[in-house]
């Protein structure tokens, strides 16, 4: 076959990529360097995950910019609220009806409203007197001690007799007694707001002995 018929080469060995000479090594990319902490050396990461790292770093600061703001929005709105309801301190009636005086059996003590209203009955054979309970030294509350007959205060060691006499330890003075009456339906009524020292003459005030034989 002469030169003249000989077939031109084909398109894709023209556009093929030089090849290697004899002896030399084949060409690589190049390998993506990381900077030293410290270092100026210049990143060579692609920028598309930079890029993404600036975006997650900007939406983590966003985010905590928002919480902030809510933060601060609601701390605002609670202490509008808390104007709304101003605080008021809801004590316990000082007056109370203490039921029926027969139910209460003389020559005993009841201790049944100290709970509520820091506050004992005594019934004798004349009839009703309250009796606050809070010692006249410190003002603990002391104890009905029925096996002893007295009160006994668990702070300081002062006794109280039945009548409410200080006796024993530092107390000066004895107990105080409440108002006591008859309510409209016949039930004890009681008033630990008006109280009658037995040092002043108090106790022979009408108020203080509920006569009831
Ligand atoms: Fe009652 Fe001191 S408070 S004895």
């Amino acid at each position: 076959m002469s030169e003249e018929t000989k077939p031109a080469p084909a398109p894709a060995e023209k556009a093929a990529a030089p090849a290697a000479t004899a002896g030399e090594a084949p060409a690589t990319p190049p390998k993506p360097t990381v900077a030293k902490p410290g270092s100026k050396q210049t990143l060579t990461k692609p920028i598309a995950e930079t890029g993404n790292l600036w975006m997650t770093r900007r939406n983590f600061l966003s985010r905590a910019g928002w919480v902030a703001f809510f933060s601060f929005v609601g701390t605002m709105l609670l202490g509008s609220l808390r104007y709304m309801f101003p605080r008021v301190l809801f004590e316990p009636s000082t007056v109370f009806k203490a039921g029926f005086p027969t139910d209460y059996p003389v020559g005993a003590v009841s201790t049944k409203w100290v709970k509520d209203y820091r506050t004992w009955i005594v019934r004798n054979d004349k009839g009703f007197y309250a009796i606050f309970a809070q010692c006249t030294h410190l003002g603990c509350t002391p104890r009905w001690l029925e096996a002893e007959g007295k009160f006994k205060c668990p702070c300081h060691g002062s006794g109280f007799t039945m009548e409410a006499i200080n006796f024993e330890g530092p107390a000066p003075r004895p107990l105080e007694r409440v108002q006591i009456a008859l309510a409209e339906d016949g039930q004890l009524l009681i008033d630990t707001s008006i109280r009658f020292r037995e040092e002043l003459g108090q106790w022979s005030n009408a108020s203080a002995f509920l006569n009831y034989a």
